[in-house]
This record gives structure tokens, sequence and C-alpha cells, in this order.
């Protein structure tokens, strides 16, 4: 055994999402970010492509990503499907945090590896910020939709290309008892395929 086993195990079951309205507003602190990403960065990827891309928000940055995912919403969505709960979560959210981290993704020019296996890759870089936000005592969020992952975010970001955001990470040190978990059964999940 190279690490404890009950240690990992109790982190991983542990990691809980926390959005930013449960967050205090102490602030991340930036070697805090830094660990956050510096672990992504070491997840699996298919043929060392390493798609992984953030842009970290804080500060008055945040301001400016609400103001667009206000508008953006309004833009992309009938009047008359307009969800005033959806744009105030929308709006709210990255004025409720101390950071808020673009989740993107840049093709490799080459184009061998699939989309789907980039976004598989991001995903991976995922789970490590969320399991090092535990390890702090920090709630993670990572938060997708339309507005988050379409077009208009792209431009926002100044992403070329195929390259894309695959959502927002929100991070914060949380005003509530941490959360408890849930998950079926393994035995429910799992089919031994054996002989
Ligand atoms: C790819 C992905 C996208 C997610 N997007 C959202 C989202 O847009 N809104 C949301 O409330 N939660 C989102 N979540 C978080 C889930 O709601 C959360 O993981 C789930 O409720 C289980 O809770 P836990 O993470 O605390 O175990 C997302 C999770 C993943 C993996």
């Amino acid at each position: 055994m190279r690490y404890s086993i009950s240690e990992l195990t109790q982190l991983i079951k542990d990691r809980r999402t926390i959005a930013p309205n449960d967050y205090t507003d102490r602030p991340v602190e930036r070697d805090v970010i830094e660990r956050m990403l510096g672990n992504a960065i070491w997840a699996p990827n298919h043929g060392m492509t390493q798609p992984w891309r953030f842009q970290v928000f804080t500060g008055e940055a945040l301001q400016r990503l609400s103001q667009f995912m206000g508008e953006e919403y309004l833009r992309t969505t009938p009047p008359e499907k307009v969800l005033p709960r959806k744009l105030e979560n929308l709006k709210g959210r990255p004025l409720r945090t101390t950071v808020a981290i673009a989740l993107c993704m840049a093709r490799d020019p080459k184009g061998k590896i699939s989309d789907l296996e980039e976004q598989f890759a991001v995903a991976c870089g995922v789970q490590n910020m969320y399991l090092t936000c535990t390890a702090y005592g920090l709630g993670g969020f990572w938060s997708t939709g339309a507005v988050l992952t379409g077009e208009g975010m792209r431009r926002f970001l100044g992403l070329e290309g195929e390259d894309r955001c695959l959502g927002l990470f929100y991070a914060g040190y949380p005003a509530i008892e941490w959360p408890k978990g849930y998950r079926k059964p393994l035995a429910d999940l799992v089919k031994w395929v054996e002989p």
C-alpha cells in the first residue's frame, strides 16, 4: 500500500458540491487556487494533449462575469421562457463567491484525439479540483448549462477555433454545516462478469 486507502476513501466520499449561496465572504487564497489548478493538470489525458485551460475570475472580474451571464441568458432565451430564479442564479453566483474558474478545453491542433475524450480529460481534472477543495475544507460547485458552455461564453472568454468552455467552477468556504452525501448501494450499480 503506498497511501492510506481509508484516508483516500474518506476524502473522496466527503467531497461535496456546495454552491455560492452557501459561502462565507472569506476569500479563497491565491495559493489555494493555484494548488487546485496545479492538481487539476495531473489528471489523465489521452495522447498527452493536456487540453485543460483555466480562466480565473476574482475581484471585479466577477462583476463582469455576472453581468455577462445575465445578459447572455436574456439574449438567448425567448422572453416568455425567462425564469426569474434562473436569471438570479446566473447573475448572483459570481457575486457570492470570491473565485470562479472557467473550465476550458483546448482542441489539439492535430485533432487526433476526439472532442469527447478531451472533455473527459477536463472532467478528470475537475474532480482533482473538487478533491483539493475538500482537503482545504472548501465547497466546490461545477456549474454548467447553455449560458456557460455556449457560443456567447466562448466569445466572452476569447476562445478560438474549436476550443470551448465546459462550465464554471466556484469554490468557497462554507457558511453551512458540511453537507452529507448520498449514493446508491454499490451492488445496484455493478455487474461482475464472470465465467
Ligand atoms: C458535469 C457536471 C455538471 C454539473 N452541473 C451542475 C449545474 O449546472 N447545476 C447544479 O446545481 N449542479 C451541477 N453539478 C453538481 C451536481 O449537482 C452534484 O455533483 C450532485 O448533486 C451530487 O452532489 P455531490 O457533488 O455533493 O456529491 C454538476 C456536476 C457535474 C459532474
